[in-house]
């Protein structure tokens, strides 16, 4: 696949096959993740692996679509609020690297919230000064929803004289 058919395949999966993932692909894509545009070149993301015990704790309704590996992205603070925005837009960045990278080899992404509830924020043991960008469970899909339809991007768009 091209980039532009990665993208436009991409899919939040929700459901995955109980198939493990060769660890040396998860660093194939955490590598070209990394490669994201990040202002002052801050690299402000950090990724914890979340193993059985502590995923057995987290606060989640689904179990992630029983993905079988499971991560949370974080994205440090920067000395001031500007920087902080600057640094999670760049972590977005890498999480969108991340995502593509491992479509392209025919593994998906779920993406979760769940990290802005506290108990979860504790239990995952992250320091005052980062966000949680997400928590991700990856895996070989079992089930890639149609896509979800977006608004023409004609409607977003506004010309300046
Ligand atoms: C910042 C962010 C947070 C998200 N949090 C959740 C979430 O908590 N639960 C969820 O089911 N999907 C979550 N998603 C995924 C979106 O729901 C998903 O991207 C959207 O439905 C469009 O689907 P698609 O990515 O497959 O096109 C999140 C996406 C982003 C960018």
């Amino acid at each position: 696949m091209n980039v532009l058919e990665v993208i436009k395949s991409r899919r939040i999966i929700k459901k995955f096959k109980p198939e493990p993932i060769d660890d040396q692909l998860i660093v194939t894509w955490l590598q070209a993740a990394s490669l994201a545009p990040n202002h002052r070149l801050t690299e402000p993301w950090e990724i914890i692996f979340i193993g059985p015990e502590t995923r057995a704790k987290l606060n989640h309704k689904t179990n992630f679509g029983n993905a079988p590996v499971l991560m949370a992205v974080l994205s440090k603070h920067g000395a001031s609020e500007a920087e902080r925005e600057e640094n999670a837009a760049a972590t977005a960045c890498f999480v969108q690297n991340f995502m593509l990278a491992a479509w392209s080899n025919g593994v998906g992404t779920f993406w979760s919230s769940i990290g802005a509830n506290p108990k979860n924020r504790a239990l995952l043991g992250v320091p005052d000064d980062y966000d949680i960008i997400g928590v991700f469970g990856v895996g070989y899909p079992e089930e890639v929803p149609d896509a979800k339809p977006r608004t023409p991007i004609e409607t977003k768009i506004k010309h300046l004289p």
